[in-house]
């Protein structure tokens, strides 16, 4: 028997469906306007990309690569082995098989510390790899190596020590099960790249600049991408697994603050003319490589002190990333968090004075902001200037837009010195924030229906059909003869705003009756007036009628 099941969208992902898509268009549309006027070009990216890549960048520690990626499944068979492995590690590939692949058994003691040195020798040589790109920095990777080094280091000598104090001097079955953990482990290492869903693409836009050499173009690079990302997150109001995002980045030698400013400004005119208007600001600087460091040990410092106090992901976040602790939203913990050391207070001369220059020019431009000194941002690459924009109406998930300067990212993943600027919108919330202000535009839609009755004038009504969509109307042209009272009714629901009428009298005189729906006020036209009237109704298609006066 056939399987019956209906088929439903994956958890996370939605379909947008007319006539909402015309709104996501025409949001999109708008932003490649405005980017273009401040010189922005598209740079369009592939969906996937090689899992360090984003390992490197966004980094290992945060929620969005630990927990949100979606890596696409048996690696050997989707992901290119390395080029030009280098032959140091093409041996260390084939010392991983033979202690996976042919191992003997193992039941006695001397064989199985035997077997531990190896597999420590190979553990030292596959992080050597690492450090140097041959061997893929995933977190899959890295989760495996830790497990193995916490078993050999802690787990398996205190398990022998309690067999040899028993007086159990080899116990077979015992040693052949921790050597089996040990092996069931190096086989999950992978030599080729594994694949990864791009959860953002600030990451590609370097790992192309890089690739493409754009460095040595002349200034800065400016470019703009929109498309779908990818994260595994807990799906709810404004939180998707496939969502959107429109983003724009800077990149090149100058870390000038106008810069910043100028990508704010374009940010706030884009949000303007869409009619995303209820929104706030917030800036903050995180200092650099030279300051960061001293700040987050000193907050490290200060969190350890009121451990106790902090929630489990709290307590976590001190070991691996203290910055993010400042994140929290749980009610508990804030006042703790309000009394913690503030970066604004450890900021370097230089990152200083570049935060300083950056508020000068956002007043400059009459942009209104926040300063939110706990920003860090969930991504590892940030430095100095960061930033977020909040929308009202979305609930708990009301930032849409997040973004900041990035200077050394591309040098991290292995290109020149270069300096980096950024946001990234979210296209759904956005939308979500316009509709529920009531700031939706109504749009398109369709404007002329042509109610045709009689075969012999059904070739006129193909005709005029063409010809009014070649002047770019929508036109709803039925393909069956209807009784003319159902299609003028048909008309009506289809929401079109003008009905033309060819009956054979209309195809004899070689006039149209126009008929507008709204009112039902009704004119005979030849054909080219018919044409030239409703070509001077056509809806303009562009603009909101927001000017950009009102920014501050
Ligand atoms: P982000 O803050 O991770 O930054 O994401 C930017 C925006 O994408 C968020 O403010 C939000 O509107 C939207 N967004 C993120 N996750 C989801 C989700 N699961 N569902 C719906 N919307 C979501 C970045 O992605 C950086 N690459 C921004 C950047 C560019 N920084 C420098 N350059």
């Amino acid at each position: 028997m056939t399987e019956r099941r209906q088929f439903r969208a994956i958890k996370g992902t939605r379909d947008i469906l007319p006539p909402d898509s015309a709104l996501w268009n025409w949001f999109e549309h708008t932003g490649r306007e405005v980017f273009e006027s401040y010189n922005f070009g598209e740079i369009r990216l592939p969906i996937f990309e090689e899992t360090s890549l984003f390992a490197r960048s966004i980094g290992v520690d945060t929620d969005v690569v630990a927990k949100e990626t979606y890596t696409l499944e048996n690696p050997e068979e989707l992901g290119e082995p390395r080029e030009s492995l280098d032959p140091k590690f093409s041996s260390l590939e084939n010392k991983w098989n033979s202690l996976i692949a042919r191992r003997p058994p193992i039941d006695r003691l001397d064989a199985f510390e035997g077997y531990k040195r190896q597999v420590s020798e190979l553990l030292d040589v596959l992080e050597k790899g690492m450090a140097v790109g041959q061997v893929p920095r995933t977190p899959g990777n890295l989760q495996n190596i830790k497990s193995i080094r916490q078993n050999l280091n802690e787990r398996i000598p205190l398990l022998l020590k309690a067999f040899i104090d028993e007086g159990v001097e080899n116990p077979p079955d015992a040693l052949e099960s921790q050597a089996g953990f040990l092996t069931r482990s190096l086989a999950r290492i992978h030599f080729t790249d594994v694949l990864t869903l791009r959860p953002e693409a600030t990451a590609s836009v370097c790992r192309a600049y890089i690739e493409h050499n754009m460095h040595a173009l002349l200034g800065n690079q400016k470019l703009y991408y929109i498309g779908p990302m990818f994260r595994r997150e807990r799906p709810q109001k404004g939180r998707y697994r496939q969502f959107y995002q429109i983003g724009a980045e800077v990149l090149g030698q100058s870390d000038a603050p106008a810069i910043d400013a100028e990508v704010l400004e374009m940010l706030l005119v884009f949000f303007n003319r869409v009619g995303l208007t209820r929104t706030t600001l917030y800036v903050n600087s995180i200092g650099d490589k030279n300051c960061r460091p001293q700040y987050v040990e000193q907050l490290r410092k200060e969190l350890l002190k009121v451990k106790d106090r902090l929630k489990e992901d709290s307590q976590r976040r001190i070991e691996t990333n203290p910055l993010r602790v400042l994140d929290s939203k749980i009610p508990e913990e804030q006042p703790i968090i309000e009394k913690l050391p503030r970066i604004a207070d450890h900021l370097c001369d230089e990152c200083r004075a570049h935060f300083a220059k950056l508020k000068e020019e956002l007043n400059l431009r009459g942009i209104d902001y926040k300063e939110n000194w706990r920003l860090a941002r969930g991504l590892d690459y940030y430095t100095r200037t960061t930033f977020e924009v909040t929308a009202e109406g979305l609930g708990s998930q009301n930032a849409v837009c997040g973004g900041g300067r990035y200077d050394g990212l591309v040098e991290l993943l292995g290109g020149p010195p270069t300096k980096g600027i950024g946001f990234a919108i979210g296209t759904d919330r956005s939308i979500l924030s316009i509709e529920e202000s009531g700031n939706a535009r109504k749009l398109g839609g369709l404007a002329v229906y042509i109610a045709w009755m009689g075969q012999a004038s059904y070739p006129t009504a193909v005709s005029v059909a063409r010809k009014l969509r070649a002047a770019g109307l929508a036109v709803e042209l039925p393909p069956e003869e209807m009784k003319f009272k159902k299609s003028l009714g048909l008309a009506d629901k289809l929401g079109a705003r003008y009905a033309v009428i060819i009956g054979e009298d209309e195809v004899a005189s070689r006039t149209f009756t126009l008929k507008r729906l709204a009112d039902g006020d009704q004119k005979k036209l030849a054909e080219a007036e018919l044409l030239e009237y409703l070509e001077s109704e056509r809806p303009a298609k562009k603009g909101t009628g927001n000017d950009e006066s009102n920014l501050r």
